[in-house]
C-alpha cells in the first residue's frame, strides 16, 4: 500500500535540532529552535511549575475524562490572561489543545469548515510551521509584507498596502507579540490601524500568541489582541504556554474564538467537535499546572518574577550580541537586534553564509538567518559576532 510513499521534506527547525544534537564538536552553539536557556545552558522547570506539580500530585484524586474542551478552570484562567476582560465571557468560546501548534491547526480547520480554501494572509516571513498548518487544512496562505530588512523594523507602508486587499471571508494571521522570526513587533498605534483596516475590509483577524510575557510584559504583550477583541465582532486566537510557563513537552495550548454572543454556543460546540475529531480530550496535566499557578496569588507572583527573569535575560543577550556585532563588523547595521522583542531576530545572512557558520564555526542558526536570542550564552556573544562578521566578509 505504501510502496509509492515519498519521503516528506523534514521541517527545517526539527532538522536543525537533529543536526545540532549529532554534531560532535565541543563548544558548538545552538541558536536554532526557540527554547529558553539559562546561564548554565539549561531549559529549567520553573519553580512555580514544580510547586504546582507537587500540589497536583498531592491533591489529584482522579484522572477520569473531563469535557472535550478540557478543564474549565484552565480555560477561564487563560481567557483572563489573554483578554484581560476586554470582552464579556459570554462572547468567548475556547478549548484546550496539545500545544499552540494544535491550536493553530484547530483554528485553521474551523476556518475551513465555513470557508473551504479560504485565504489566510501571513506576514513575510512567519513561523515556518504556519504555512504547512494552513495547507494541511486546505486553506491558502498569501503573504503580506512585514519586515524592512535594511532597517530591521516594520515595513509599515508595505504591510498596510498589502492588507488593504484582504476581504471579508479571508483571514489575517498576526503575531500577538515577539514576532517569530523577525522580533519586530507592531506598536499600539499600528494595532489600532490594523483594527481600523479590518473593520473597513471585513477580514477576520487570527492572533497567534506564543510568547506572552517575553516582550514588554504580560499585559502590554496582549495589548494589540485586546484592542482587536474590544472592537471587532470576531477574533480567532491560538495561544501557547510552552515558553511563558516553560511547559514545552507537556503540550499546553488553547484555541479561542471571540464571536457575537448569539454565535458563542455554536462556536464552543464546533471547537469541541474539532477536538473530538483529532485527539478527543486535550492533555490535562500542563493545563492544570497553569490554572494552579494562575489561581494562586503566591504562585502567580513567583511565576511572574521568573518570567521577568527570563525576559530580562533575553534582553541582556540582545544587547550583548548587538554590541559584539558592532565591535566585530565596525558597523551598526545589525544594531536593531537590541531593540527587537522576544526570542528571535533575523541576521542578514544568505543561506550559504548560514551553512558556513555551521560548517566552519559550529554555530547553528535557521536557514533564513533567524537567531534564538534566548539560547545565547552572553559570554559567547563575541565568538558568535566574530564568526558572523567573518562569513559576511566572504
Ligand atoms: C520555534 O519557532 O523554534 C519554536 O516555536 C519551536 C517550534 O515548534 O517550531
Amino acid at each position: 500500500m505504501f510502496e509509492t510513499l515519498p519521503s516528506p521534506q523534514m521541517d527545517g527547525i526539527i532538522a536543525l535540532m537533529q543536526a545540532f544534537a549529532a554534531d560532535p564538536r565541543a563548544g558548538k552553539i545552538d541558536l536554532g529552535v526557540g527554547v529558553y536557556r539559562d546561564a548554565q545552558g539549561r531549559t529549567p522547570v520553573m519553580r512555580a511549575v514544580k510547586a504546582a506539580e507537587a500540589r497536583i500530585l498531592e491533591q489529584q484524586d482522579s484522572k477520569g475524562y473531563l469535557s472535550l474542551a478540557g478543564d474549565a478552570t484552565f480555560l477561564s484562567a487563560m481567557e483572563t490572561l489573554l483578554l484581560g476582560g476586554a470582552v464579556p465571557g459570554t462572547r468567548v468560546a475556547a478549548v484546550g489543545t496539545p500545544g499552540g501548534t494544535s491550536a493553530v491547526r484547530q483554528i485553521c480547520d474551523l476556518i475551513a469548515k465555513v470557508r473551504p480554501g479560504a485565504t489566510v494572509w501571513v506576514s513575510a516571513q512567519t513561523w515556518p510551521n504556519h504555512e504547512p498548518l494552513i495547507d494541511a487544512a486546505g486553506l491558502k496562505a498569501r503573504p503580506y509584507r512585514y519586515l524592512d530588512r535594511d532597517a530591521g523594523a516594520l515595513d509599515r507602508g508595505g504591510m498596510f498596502a498589502d492588507l488593504a486587499h484582504a476581504q471579508a471571508g479571508e483571514v489575517v494571521l498576526l503575531h500577538g507579540c515577539c514576532h517569530n522570526p523577525t522580533g519586530v513587533d507592531m506598536s499600539p498605534q499600528d494595532w489600532a490601524e490594523v483594527a481600523a483596516l479590518l473593520q473597513r475590509t471585513g477580514a477576520t483577524p487570527f492572533v497567534d500568541m506564543a510568547y506572552q510575557g517575553f516582550g514588554e510584559g504580560l499585559d502590554a504583550d496582549a495589548g494589540g489582541l485586546r484592542h482587536l477583541a474590544a472592537r471587532l465582532p470576531e477574533v480567532l486566537i491560538a495561544a501557547s504556554c510552552s515558553k511563558n510557563f516553560g511547559l514545552y513537552r507537556d503540550r499546553v495550548g488553547i484555541a479561542m474564538a471571540v464571536v457575537p454572543q448569539a454565535q458563542r454556543d455554536a462556536m464552543a460546540a464546533t471547537l469541541a467537535g474539532l477536538n473530538r475529531q483529532s485527539f478527543a480530550f486535550p492533555p490535562d496535566h500542563g493545563g492544570r499546572v497553569v490554572s494552579t499557578i494562575l489561581g494562586d496569588p503566591l504562585l502567580r507572583v513567583q511565576w511572574v518574577e521568573e518570567l521577568e527573569e527570563m525576559r530580562n535575560r533575553v534582553q541582556t543577550n540582545r544587547r550583548a550580541l548587538a554590541n559584539a556585532l558592532r565591535a566585530a563588523t565596525g558597523s551598526d547595521r545589525m544594531g536593531s537586534v537590541a531593540a527587537q522583542q522576544g526570542m528571535f531576530s533575523i541576521l542578514p545572512l544568505t543561506q550559504a553564509q548560514v551553512m558556513r557558520l555551521r560548517d566552519d564555526h559550529a554555530i547553528y542558526v535557521l536557514w533564513d538567518g533567524r537567531v534564538n536570542m534566548a539560547g545565547l550564552d552572553p559570554s559567547r556573544a563575541g565568538d558568535v559576532a566574530r564568526a558572523v562578521a567573518q562569513v559576511m566578509r566572504g
